[in-house]
C-alpha cells in the first residue's frame, strides 16, 4: 500500500475522462475513489483496470440491502481487488456483520467503511425519517455501531473528525470529504477544511475530486497537497 492520504475522487461520466486523468497521476502518490456514476457507466472493467495499473480504488457504492445481498456484493468487490468499500451504517448490526464476515473470507480483504448519515441531510430530514437523535447524535450511534461490528471506520465531514476520532480511538478509520486547499475554490462544498486541518482534526483519509480533476496541472495539484500533509503528519 502506498502512503498517500489522498483519495482523488473520479466524478467523471465516462472511462475514457477518468483514464485521462489517471494517466497524469501516480499510484505511488494518491488512491483513486470511484462512485455510483462512473462504476455504473464504466462497470467493473474500470476498476480492474486501474487495479491492474497498481492503483488502490475505494469502491463507493454505499451498500444497503438485506445481510446476504450485501456480504454478496462486498465479496464481489473484493474480488474485483479494491483496497475499500463501504454500506450504509444504517442497514443495521446483522448487515454490517456479514459484510464483515464476508470480506473476511477474502485473501486482500478491502478496508469495510461505513457512511453513517448522508452529509446532505439536515436534523429536520431525518426527523421526518422519525429519527429523534440530531443528526450529530445520530452519526456518533451509527459509527458506535459500526465499529461494535468491527468495520475499520466512517466516512464523515472532517467537521466531525475530532468528535469522532475522540469517541472511537485514533486507529478507527475516518474518510473525509469536504477538503479544499487555501486560495482554491469551496466549488459547492458549504462546509470545508484545509488538508492539514483535516489531518490535524483526526482524518486518515482526504476525498479530493475537483482540486486536483480540474487543475491545469493535476499532478502537481496532488503533489502540493500530500506536501501539506507530510507537513503535518
Ligand atoms: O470535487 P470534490 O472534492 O467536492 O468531491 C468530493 C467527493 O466526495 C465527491 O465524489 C462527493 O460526492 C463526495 N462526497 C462529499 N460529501 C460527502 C460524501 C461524499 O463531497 N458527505
Amino acid at each position: 500500500m502506498n502512503s498517500s492520504r489522498v483519495v482523488v475522487s473520479l466524478d467523471f461520466s465516462d472511462a475514457k475522462q477518468a483514464l485521462d486523468l489517471t494517466r497524469k497521476l501516480d499510484p505511488e502518490n494518491c488512491k483513486l475513489k470511484i462512485g455510483k456514476e462512473l462504476f455504473t457507466r464504466a462497470g467493473p472493467g474500470l476498476v480492474e483496470k486501474l487495479v491492474s495499473s497498481n492503483f488502490e480504488i475505494f469502491l463507493d457504492l454505499k451498500y444497503h440491502d438485506i445481510p446476504n445481498t450485501v456480504a454478496s456484493a462486498c465479496r464481489a468487490a473484493a474480488d474485483l481487488g479494491v483496497w475499500m468499500v463501504n454500506v450504509h451504517a444504517s442497514g443495521g448490526r446483522a448487515m454490517l456483520e456479514a459484510a464483515g464476515e464476508a470480506l473476511d473470507k477474502t485473501p486482500n480483504k478491502p478496508l469495510l467503511i461505513a457512511v453513517t448519515v448522508l452529509t446532505s441531510m439536515s436534523d429536520e430530514d431525518i426527523r421526518e425519517l422519525a429519527i429523534m437523535n440530531s443528526v450529530a447524535e445520530q452519526v456518533l450511534l451509527l459509527a458506535r455501531l459500526a465499529k461494535s461490528c468491527g468495520l475499520d471506520g466512517v466516512v464523515c465531514s472532517a467537521k466531525e473528525a475530532n468528535q469522532l476520532s475522540i469517541e472511537l480511538g485514533k486507529s478507527f478509520c475516518l474518510v473525509t470529504p469536504g477538503i479544499r486547499p487555501a486560495g482554491s475554490s469551496n466549488d459547492d462544498q458549504k462546509r470545508i477544511m484545509t488538508p492539514a486541518e483535516a489531518i490535524n482534526a483526526g482524518s486518515h483519509y482526504l476525498v479530493i475530486g475537483r482540486p486536483i480533476t480540474k487543475a491545469a496541472d493535476p499532478l502537481a495539484a496532488l503533489n502540493a497537497i500530500n506536501a501539506e500533509i507530510n507537513s503535518v503528519i
